[in-house]
């Protein structure tokens, strides 16, 4: 993938960040005390990243591998080019880690995360592999363990997320 949309990327969800805390840093100082709202928009970002960016690669392998056959040569290519990209995506997960580490997250929360992150990569990685082999069999069995990457990992954080 191109290198220039990863390094945009990047600083996008940099942005994000650091307007982020500038806008709760903000509200502290307004109400004097550290409250909810400092710990509200972290949070936010990472729902949006998830929502806008993760989810959407989701929906796009999830179509073409389950609902869109036959896979023909061309749908391997894009179907490699997402895992490229959730490859990065779960690159820039690591500043969410840093984020919630500072705001109390337990080190065995933070240590599962940073797990599942990594898993994330390691299986697109495989689904990439796979999908330039032309092994439908197998990107049908990368794409399921990704599946349950995305499971395991909301299960601790977010147990209400049953759509998967
Ligand atoms: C490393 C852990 C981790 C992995 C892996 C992960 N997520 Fe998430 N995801 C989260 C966390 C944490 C939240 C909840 C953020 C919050 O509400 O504070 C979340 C929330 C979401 C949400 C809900 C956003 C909202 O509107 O509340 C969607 C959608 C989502 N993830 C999609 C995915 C998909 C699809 C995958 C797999 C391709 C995935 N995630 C993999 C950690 C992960």
């Amino acid at each position: 993938m191109n290198k220039k949309v990863v390094v945009v990327r990047y600083l996008l969800v940099c942005a994000l960040i650091v307007g982020g805390y500038t806008l709760s840093i903000g509200h502290v100082a307004a109400s004097g005390s550290i409250g909810t709202q400092a710990s509200a928009q972290p949070r936010e970002d990472l729902r949006r990243f998830m929502q806008s960016k993760v989810h959407q690669e989701y929906t796009f392998l999830s179509y073409t591998i389950w609902h869109d056959h036959p896979l023909t040569p061309a749908k391997m290519d894009s179907i490699a080019a997402s895992s490229v990209k959730i490859i990065g995506l779960s690159k820039e997960l690591t500043v969410y880690v840093a984020i919630y580490k500072e705001q109390g997250w337990s080190n065995e929360d933070v240590k599962l995360f940073e797990e599942k992150r990594l898993q994330l990569s390691r299986v697109a990685e495989e689904l990439n592999r796979a999908a330039l082999r032309r092994d439908a069999r197998e990107v049908h069995n990368f794409f399921t363990h990704l599946d349950s990457t995305c499971q395991s990992c909301h299960k601790r954080f977010r147990p209400d997320l049953q759509w998967l």
